[in-house]
């Protein structure tokens, strides 16, 4: 399933598109921070933080939400998936995700899962290529399949000019895209629940 979505058109007025697996996509709009916490100027003016409900999430599918105009991927990883992340990361362009695109790697999440260690098999990232800004297609599965190598272990194709990501989003050596997708700030507010642009720190 996919839908098209203008993102950031502020920025980039880029058209993109979204999928996602598993035929789950949802939008969550903000949920009741409001009276506990005081967001900073800034904060408000780039868009409030986004509560979403992952418990129907189930292993191996993908929620997509929408933080700040952009799509932003919730991807439950199985254990299959899990495991192509730890083995050899001589392929990656940035596999430590040293590199900044848009936002700032949360300290919590610089692991090979780019994930919480609470919940490290769910994957939270902002689904825009760093190339020129396109979404790229899921494609969960191992194997071969068309325009991918005959190894792929699973992960995203960007479909612009052929960015390809690993199911922690980073990016494939010798690809158009320099970086990794970006990780946005998010918490657990229970074990079925999330809030994006937001931490113990504070909003983004
Ligand atoms: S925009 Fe993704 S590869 Fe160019």
């Amino acid at each position: 399933m996919s839908t098209q979505k203008q993102v950031d058109p502020g920025r980039r007025g880029l058209l993109v598109a979204t999928c996602a697996a598993g035929g789950v996509v949802g939008v969550a709009t903000a949920g009741a921070l409001v009276s506990t916490f005081q967001p900073s100027e800034r904060a408000k003016a780039a868009g409030a933080p986004v509560e979403v409900d992952i418990g129907d999430v189930a292993p191996g599918e993908m929620k997509v939400v929408e933080w700040r105009g952009k799509p932003v991927w919730i991807l439950r990883r199985t254990p299959a998936m899990m495991a192509t992340l730890e083995k050899d990361q001589s392929e990656l362009a940035d596999p430590a995700s040293e590199k900044i695109f848009q936002l700032d790697m949360p300290e919590y999440c610089k692991n090979p899962h780019r994930s919480r260690v609470e919940h490290k098999e769910v994957l939270v990232t902002v689904g825009i290529c760093s190339h020129l800004g396109c979404s790229p297609s899921s494609r969960l599965a191992a194997g071969p399949q068309p325009n991918l190598p005959d190894n792929w272990p699973g992960g995203f194709l960007c479909p612009c000019h052929g960015s390809t990501f690993d199911l922690s989003a980073r990016v494939f050596k010798n690809k158009p895209a320099p970086t990794n997708m970006d990780v946005p700030p998010y918490m657990y507010l229970s074990d079925s629940r999330i809030v994006i642009g937001k931490d113990e720190k504070g909003e983004a």
